[in-house]
Order: C-alpha cells, then structure tokens, then sequence
C-alpha cells in the first residue's frame, strides 16, 4: 500500500515546464511516466533510467487509457499525476469560432479530466494519491485576446478545487499550480484564431499589440525550474497545499485581484493588455 509518492505519471513532459519537472523529480529519486504526443524527454532525463517517455495524447482518450494501464501492469501503482499538458490560442472573442474554443479546453481542460478520471479507481483502491493540476495566473487575471485560455485555465482550478473535496475521504490530495510567465515552448507553439490573422478585423491591431506584449513577457520571464521546483516540492509534502502560485510578485497580483474591486482590477489589466 502506497504511503508517500514513488511512481509519477506527468503529461507535457517533452518541453518546458514538464521537461523541467521530469528532471527535478528523476534527481529527486521518483519513477517519472512523461507522456506527451512527441513521446520524447530530454537527452539528460533519456541518461537517468528513471525516467519512461511515453506517447500519450490527453485529447485521445484510447491514448490516455493505454498509457495508465501500461503504467499500471509495470508498477502496480501510479501514485501522483501533474496535469501539465498544455497550449494556448489567442484571439478576439469575436474571432474565436466554437470549435477553435473547444480545441483551447480539449487539452488544457477536458485533457486533465481524462487523465485524472483514468488514474482515480488505482488511486482510491490504494487509498493513496497526489493530482498536480497546472492552471495560470491567467486563471484569476482576466486576460484579454486570450480569454478562452484565461476560461479554460479557471476552469481547471475551480475543478481541481472541487475534485479535492469528492476524493479527501479517500486518501487522495489535489493541487493547482499557477504560473506567471515562464520562459518555455509555450510561446512559439500558441496559435492565433483564423478571424484574428485577418487585418481587416477591428481587433487586429489590439490584439498584435496585446499578445505581443504577453509574448514578451513569457519570453523573458521565470525559468521552467521555478515552476518545476514548486511542483517536486508539493508532491515530497505529506499535505499538498491546495494552490501554489510561484514567486513573490505573481502571489502579490493573485492577492491583489482578489482584494481589488472588479472596476479598479479590470482597469489596471486593460491598461497593460487591452
Ligand atoms: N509558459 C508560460 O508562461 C505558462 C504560464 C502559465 C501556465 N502555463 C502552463 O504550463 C503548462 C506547460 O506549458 P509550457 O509553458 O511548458 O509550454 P510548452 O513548452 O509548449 O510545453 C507544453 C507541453 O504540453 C504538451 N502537449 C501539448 N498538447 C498535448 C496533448 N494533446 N497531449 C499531450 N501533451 C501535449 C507538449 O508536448 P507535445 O507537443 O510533444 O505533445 C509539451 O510537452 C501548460 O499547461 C501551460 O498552459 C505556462
């Protein structure tokens, strides 16, 4: 019976922030599972043997279905997910049809889902289970041009909230992790709706300028290994916290969205995105 985290199953574990968490949690002496559609870690986690890549794509449920059984006929346990995998598409909520919103929560939201309702029947048989979702400072800042991101991120926190309170009786602890911007293959892979490209739209110029300061920021912001380090800090707890917002100025503005009025709040982010 699984007392403390051994075996980790992490999804997005091929760049970035999940990169980052594979090799933090292999130094740390964890089995890391790290799907991701590439199927590929890193040439130092490839060296360290305990780390498996595994092909997993959270849109597809046969492939999140076959990556925990296999996980689990290896093991016999999967005792903690991180919930990583992720994208992001920018766009005017005018021009963002419903399928391109539905593309931005099939992997950021309903792709945790899949993962986590795959693990959770091993995880209340053993009594014992850690879920790390990550979400986004844009989970509590409404961020324009980007608000289905911005949604789909709030969703997965509320969710992971709401998660914790049905599986506490069963041994299981869940976590959101919210990151400001990070310097990752985020940037470079985030889409832009087909409506948002054309420069006839009346939020073209907005929205250039919108993204492109985000695009600045991530690209000059945390290294991954802040993130990372969070999350292999969270999972060596005995009690996970609920939400863990890394460094001191993104935990300020997660408080401060909260202690402002909506007015005032609103404004101070329309002066810097909109
Ligand atoms: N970078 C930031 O500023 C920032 C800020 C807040 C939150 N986040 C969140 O942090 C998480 C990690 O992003 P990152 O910044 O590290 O970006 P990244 O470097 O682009 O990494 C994203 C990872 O997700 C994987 N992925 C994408 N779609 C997938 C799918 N359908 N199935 C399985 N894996 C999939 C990618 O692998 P494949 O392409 O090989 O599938 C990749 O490993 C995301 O949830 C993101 O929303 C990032």
């Amino acid at each position: 019976m699984a007392t403390r985290v051994q075996t980790v199953l992490l999804t997005g574990g091929s760049s970035g922030i999940g990169a980052e968490t594979a090799r933090l949690l292999a130094l740390a002496g964890f089995k890391v599972y790290a799907g991701s559609r590439r199927g590929t870690v890193s040439e130092e986690c490839a060296a360290m043997g305990n780390v498996v890549p595994v092909v997993l794509d959270v849109n597809n449920q046969e492939s999140v279905d076959t990556a925990v059984a296999d996980i689990l006929v290896k093991e016999g346990h999967i005792d903690a997910v991180v919930c990583n995998a992720g994208n992001g598409i920018a766009g005017a909520v005018e021009n963002t049809t419903v399928d391109e919103a539905k593309y931005q929560f099939e992997t950021c939201f309903f792709g945790a889902h899949r993962v986590i309702r795959a693990v959770l029947p091993s995880m209340r048989a053993q009594k014992f289970g850690r879920i790390i979702t990550v979400s986004s400072v844009a989970a509590v800042v409404p961020i324009p041009y980007q608000t289905f991101y911005s949604s789909a991120k709030a969703a997965v926190l509320i969710y992971t909230k709401a998660l914790s309170l049905e599986v506490k009786g069963f041994g299981i602890q869940c976590c959101s992790i919210l990151p400001g911007d990070t310097k990752t293959g985020f940037t470079a892979a985030r889409k832009v709706t087909a409506e948002s490209e054309d420069s006839s739209s009346v939020y073209y110029e907005t929205l250039k300028k919108s993204v492109g300061r985000m695009e600045h920021d991530e690209q000059n912001g945390m290294p991954a290994g802040k993130i990372a380090g969070a999350i292999v800090k969270q999972l060596k707890k005995s009690r996970m916290a609920s939400t863990v917002t890394p460094r001191i100025d993104y935990k300020a503005i997660n408080l401060l969205v909260r202690l402002l009025p909506t007015k005032l709040m609103l404004w101070i982010v329309g002066k810097l995105y909109a």
